[in-house]
């Protein structure tokens, strides 16, 4: 029987990094090419479409960054921008925290995946327990924030950006919901590797969020990166 999904019966959250991975394993198998991002993953040319990637995260990243929230005992309240085609992370971080929301302009991905995952969890329903939430919109409009507000208590364990990529919209993301967490927490950005892409400007926000060039103060990142162009970087609040 699988953990997370006896979560409404038991309310345990399962943290242990390898039972983790298998499950995400699991999940990821199921959905599109049953695959994880690629290491060798290449920017894309004109014309191309990208590959059906059930996450698009690399195995060796998102395995590493699970093992620093595992570490620091994180398991209260998430909040990530970007669910993605098959909403994978989601379903990852409702392993790990109690509560795991997700700001997502596409509702029809959302509803896609709450489909997904109760066929997947044997009929269980991602909202029917109240640990899974949704706000559709843009990161950026009003309403989603103040939502995001009202329903984290910022109180946040884990924030993960990872909506538009553009350098306007990391910055934004990051104004708009960095304060949502609390001493202790930590905020991921996925791609941050992405440098030579051209179309992406996760890196050059880093950069700046590491030199002062942001608020005034500088950030601390590490870096985890097993792959060409994607990678995560992450800091802990003070
Ligand atoms: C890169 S995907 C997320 C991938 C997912 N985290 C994964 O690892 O599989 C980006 C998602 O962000 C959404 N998105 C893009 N810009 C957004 C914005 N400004 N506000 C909210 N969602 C946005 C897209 O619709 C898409 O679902």
């Amino acid at each position: 029987m699988v953990k997370q999904c006896t979560k409404q019966n038991s309310g345990e959250v399962v943290k242990n990094v390898q039972e983790v991975m298998s499950e995400l394993d699991r999940w990821v198998a199921a959905h599109g090419n049953g695959q994880y991002g690629p290491a060798d993953y290449q920017p894309l040319r004109e014309l191309e479409i990208y590959p059906d990637n059930a996450i698009q995260q690399v195995r060796a990243e998102i395995k590493e960054f699970i093992e620093e929230v595992v570490k620091r005992g994180l398991c209260g309240r998430a909040l990530e921008i970007g669910i993605g085609y098959y909403g994978s992370t989601h379903f990852l971080w409702s392993l790990l925290f109690e509560k795991v929301i997700t700001v997502e302009k596409s509702p029809e991905r959302c509803r896609a995946f709450a489909h997904r995952y109760s066929k997947f969890c044997d009929g269980l329903w991602p909202t029917s327990d109240d640990r899974s939430g949704f706000i559709f919109g843009l990161s950026s409009d009003p309403a989603s924030v103040r939502k995001a507000y009202d329903a984290t208590l910022r109180q946040l364990d884990l924030l993960f950006i990872d909506g538009a990529h553009g350098y306007d919209a990391v910055l934004c993301d990051w104004l708009l919901y960095h304060n949502l967490v609390r001493k202790g927490g930590l905020i991921g950005f996925h791609d941050c590797a992405t440098d030579d892409l051209g179309q992406s400007g996760v890196p050059q926000f880093l950069r700046k969020l590491e030199n002062g060039e942001i608020d005034g103060k500088k950030y601390s990142l590490q870096r985890i990166v097993h792959s060409q162009h994607i990678g995560i970087a992450f800091y802990e609040c003070k």
